[in-house]
C-alpha cells in the first residue's frame, strides 16, 4: 500500500514508518520539524529510513493547505495516518491558540486536502486525555469524554471533525486513542524520558502531588502494531469508529515508575514532590476489549521489559552512539541509490 504518515519524523511516527516499510508498504512521512524538541533528534529518528527506496520524507506544514494538496495529489495514497500534532498537555495550557491552529485547523486542512484526491481512508492519532475527568476506569470508548486541557480538547475536536467527514464525504476513519506511549525515541519532555535523564545525572526528580498519579504506559511497538492493524481495518471497513490502544495492564503510579527506573538502573532516585499543574488527570487506564475484537490488538511488551529497552536506548544515546537506535527492522537492501 501507499501510505502517508503525517508527523512521520516524530516519536510514534518514525516507529510506524519503519514497521510499514518493513512489511512492504511505500511510505511518505510528512513533518514540519516543529521546534517543540530539536530538529536534529527527529532527523535521527528517520536516519536509517531515509535512503530506503520505499521511503520519502517531505518537510511540509499542516498549516499550509496548498502544500498538503500538493503532497496528496502526487502520492496516490491508499491510507493517511495522521499523527502530526503539537503534543504536550502542559505546553497546550501556555499556548492554546497554537495547539488549536495545528491540531484542529491542521486536521481540517488535511481532511479538506484529502477531498481533492481519491483517498478517503484515515487513521487519526487521538489520545487517552479525551476521557479527562470522567471517573470511570478503565475507560471505554463509549464513556463520556470530559477533557481538562486544551490539548485534550483539540484531540476530541479532531475526532469530531473526522466524524463529520466520514458522514458527509464518505471517509473511512478510525480514531485510535493512545495511552501514554513510551520506548526508544520518546519525546524528551515525557515522564519516562525526563526521569531517566535526571536519574542518570543524579539530579532531583520532580514528582507531581504525592506521586500517586497513575498512567497506563504502553510500549511503542504495541502502539505501532495497533496502528498497522488500524490501517488494514480502514481499507476493509467504511464509516467511523474510535478504539483505545493501551497496555492492558493495571496503571502504574509515578512513585512506582521512578522506583522501577531506579531498580533497573541500580541508582537511588532523589525525588522531590511538587504541586501538580493544571491539565493532568489523576489516572488513565484503557479498556482494550474493543481493540482486541476489532483489530486483534494484544499488547506484548510489559513495563519491565519496555523500561529495560528504553534504558538501553537512552544509555547508548547519552554515550553518543545511538543516532538511529530503535531501528528494529531488518530492511531489505533496496536503497534509492541501488
Ligand atoms: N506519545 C504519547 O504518549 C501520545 C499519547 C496520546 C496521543 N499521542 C498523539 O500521537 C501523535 C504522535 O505523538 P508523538 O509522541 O510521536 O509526538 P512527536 O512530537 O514526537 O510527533 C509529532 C510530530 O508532528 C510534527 N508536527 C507538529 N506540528 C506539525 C505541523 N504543523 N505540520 C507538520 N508536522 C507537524 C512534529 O514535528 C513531530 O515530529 C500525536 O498526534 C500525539 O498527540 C501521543
Amino acid at each position: 500500500m501507499n501510505i502517508l504518515v503525517t508527523g512521520g519524523a516524530g516519536f510514534v511516527g518514525s516507529h510506524l514508518c519503519e514497521a510499514l516499510v518493513e512489511r512492504g508498504d511505500r511510505v511518505v512521512a510528512l513533518d514540519n520539524f516543529d521546534p517543540f524538541y530539536p530538529r536534529e533528534r527527529k532527523l535521527q529518528n528517520v536516519n536509517q529510513l531515509r535512503d530506503h527506496v520505499r521511503f520519502d520524507l517531505v518537510e511540509r506544514d499542516l498549516n499550509v493547505p496548498e502544500s498538503l494538496v500538493e503532497v496528496l495529489a502526487g502520492g496516490s495514497f491508499d491510507v493517511v495516518v495522521h499523527l502530526a500534532a503539537k503534543a504536550g498537555i502542559r505546553a497546550s495550557m501556555r499556548n492554546p491558540s497554537a495547539y488549536i491552529e495545528t491540531n484542529l485547523g491542521g486536521t481540517a486542512n488535511l481532511l479538506e486536502a484529502m477531498t481533492r484526491t481519491s483517498c478517503r481512508r484515515l487513521v487519526f492519532g487521538s489520545s487517552s486525555s479525551v476521557y479527562g475527568n470522567n471517573p470511570g476506569r478503565p475507560s471505554r470508548e463509549d464513556d463520556r469524554v470530559m477533557p481538562v486541557s486544551v490539548y485534550a480538547m483539540t484531540k476530541k475536536s479532531g475526532e469530531e471533525l473526522c466524524r463529520v467527514y466520514s458522514a458527509t464525504q464518505d471517509f473511512s476513519v478510525l480514531c485510535l486513542r493512545f495511552f501514554t506511549v513510551y520506548g526508544p525515541r520518546q519525546r524528551p519532555e515525557m515522564a519516562i524520558h525526563k526521569f531517566t535523564r535526571l536519574l542518570l545525572n543524579n539530579e532531583p526528580i520532580p514528582l507531581f502531588g504525592d506521586g500517586s498519579m497513575r498512567r497506563d504506559y504502553t510500549y511503542v511497538d504495541d502502539i505501532t502494531r495497533g496502528i498497522t492493524s488500524g490501517i488494514d481495518f480502514v481499507t476493509q471497513h467504511s464509516g467511523f469508529d474510535v478504539v483505545n490502544l493501551g497496555s492492558g495492564m493495571p496503571p502504574v503510579t509515578l512513585n512506582e515508575l521512578v522506583a522501577r527506573l531506579g531498580w533497573l538502573s541500580k541508582l537511588e532516585p532523589n525525588v522531590e514532590y511538587c504541586p501538580a499543574p493544571g491539565g493532568d488527570v489523576d489516572s488513565t487506564c484503557a479498556d482494550i476489549n474493543k481493540a482486541g475484537g476489532l483489530l486483534g490488538y494484544h499488547p506484548r511488551v510489559d513495563l519491565s521489559e519496555g523500561l529495560g529497552r528504553f534504558l538501553e536506548w537512552y544509555r547508548a544515546l547519552a554515550a553518543g552512539g545511538a543516532a538511529s537506535y530503535g531501528h528494529r527492522a531488518k530492511f531489505d537492501t533496496a536503497t534509492k541509490a541501488s
